[in-house]
């Protein structure tokens, strides 16, 4: 580690395996938080300098240093990597590397585990709106292919077995609704989490009189959160609700992919995936797999074990805990893991084509006995009589 961590006080010795292990994957993980921490520093700074530690021109300087530090990173001039102990001390380093003495005093009453808390809270949030909309994206295509196929009939199953003609609309529209309910779900957990822990500090409030509902505001928080040892407690807890709303659909993804596995086997034939979401076998030439489709189905695995492992984490008392840091990587897998399967589900459903006939045939007359059993009742014959008189087709 080139730069000194930011606590290293004279005469500390650093053992280089420990502080390796401290951090060595930590690090890498903050790529996927920086950016919100350049953007939560910017607002603590400027918030510093609404109660006059430091000054309008000073606040300015750090803002244009921020950016610089900010287009850097993203166009790949400067590389978070293991010469720093993490991305908060990445940032103090460099606008100290640019402004001197001014980088050293943009940490003023805050500390990294406020800092750490803003910007995955700001990840989070991000995440979920990215979900939210990804969701709508799949509900619609869901919504097209039903459009397109009001009425068209296909069998209805239970156990596996064929139950009552049905339709594809109901089909399709059932993951519309279900990805829907799931953006739902997703803005609901937004409610939730939406609220600022800057400026409480090390986890019991910040020596200085910062203005929290100012920078609150700036980050686009609805509100504070106020008691600043739940805010470390809320840690992992918050994180394993958003990765609920991945898991959910998730679920509705991994139906999908069911169904579609099953229904374009050549026993089924109900559908066919489109040509780019097919592949091929390296030995049987006459294959046509199902692979993306079979690793969507899988997808959930990876969010719920996530999941699993935050729950393993979160076990803690009062106060931040080092082992926070470890609800990084589940919080970081299982989202990447939800957004990139997400992102798949409208141009999959989009390239199927659905082969009417196969449906259609597929549904046996006697399919009709249930229908034929409630008209008779309806009419009058007690249900049971007319459950018999359906199933002995008189
Ligand atoms: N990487 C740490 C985390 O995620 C940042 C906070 C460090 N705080 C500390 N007191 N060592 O929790």
């Amino acid at each position: 580690m080139s730069n000194d961590p930011l606590w290293r006080k004279d005469g500390t010795v650093i053992d280089e395996n420990a502080m390796a292990f401290m951090s060595r994957g930590d690090v890498l993980l903050d790529r996927h938080l920086f950016r919100f921490d350049i953007i939560g520093t910017r607002a603590h700074v400027r918030g510093l300098g609404r109660i006059d530690l430091l000054k309008p021109e000073e606040v300015e300087r750090v803002v244009e240093a921020l950016a610089d530090l900010d287009a850097r990173f993203q166009d790949g001039r400067f590389v978070l990597d293991e010469r720093f102990e993490d991305g908060h001390s990445a940032i103090e380093s460099d606008v100290t590397r640019q402004l001197g003495d001014l980088g050293g005093r943009i940490h003023l009453g805050r500390s990294r585990n406020d800092q750490v808390a803003t910007a995955l809270r700001l990840f989070m949030l991000d995440h979920l709106d990215q979900v939210r909309s990804l969701l709508d994206a799949a509900a619609e295509a869901a919504e097209e292919i039903a459009d397109h196929h009001r009425d068209v009939p296909m069998p209805g199953y239970t156990h596996m077995q064929r139950a009552v003609p049905s339709t594809v609309d109901l089909w399709m529209g059932s993951f519309a609704e279900g990805f829907r309910d799931v953006a739902r779900l997703a803005e609901l957990t937004r409610t939730w989490i939406d609220s600022s822990p800057l400026g409480t500090a090390a986890g019991y409030g910040s020596p200085v009189d910062l203005d929290r509902p100012g920078v609150a505001e700036e980050l686009g928080f609805s509100r504070v959160q106020e008691n600043p040892m739940q805010v470390q407690a809320a840690r992992g807890r918050y994180e394993h609700q958003v990765l609920s709303v991945g898991w959910q659909a998730l679920q509705e993804i991994r139906r999908l992919a069911w169904d579609l596995v099953l229904f374009s086997t050549q026993e089924f034939g109900f559908v066919t995936l489109g040509p780019g979401h097919r592949t091929g076998s390296s030995i049987m030439p006459n294959k046509h797999n199902p692979d993306l489709a079979e690793l969507l189905r899988g997808q959930h695995a990876i969010v719920g074990g996530a999941m699993a492992e935050l729950m393993q984490i979160v076990t803690l008392p009062s106060g931040y805990q080092r082992d926070l840091q470890l609800t990084k990587a589940p919080l970081i897998r299982g989202t990447l893991a939800a957004v990139d399967a997400l992102g798949l589900i409208p141009d999959l459903l989009r390239g199927l084509t659905l082969d009417r006939d196969a449906m259609k045939d597929a549904i046996d007359p006697a399919m009709s006995m249930t229908a034929k059993a409630v008209a008779l009742a309806t009419r009058g014959m007690p249900f049971r009589e007319a459950y018999r008189v359906a199933a002995a087709g008189d």
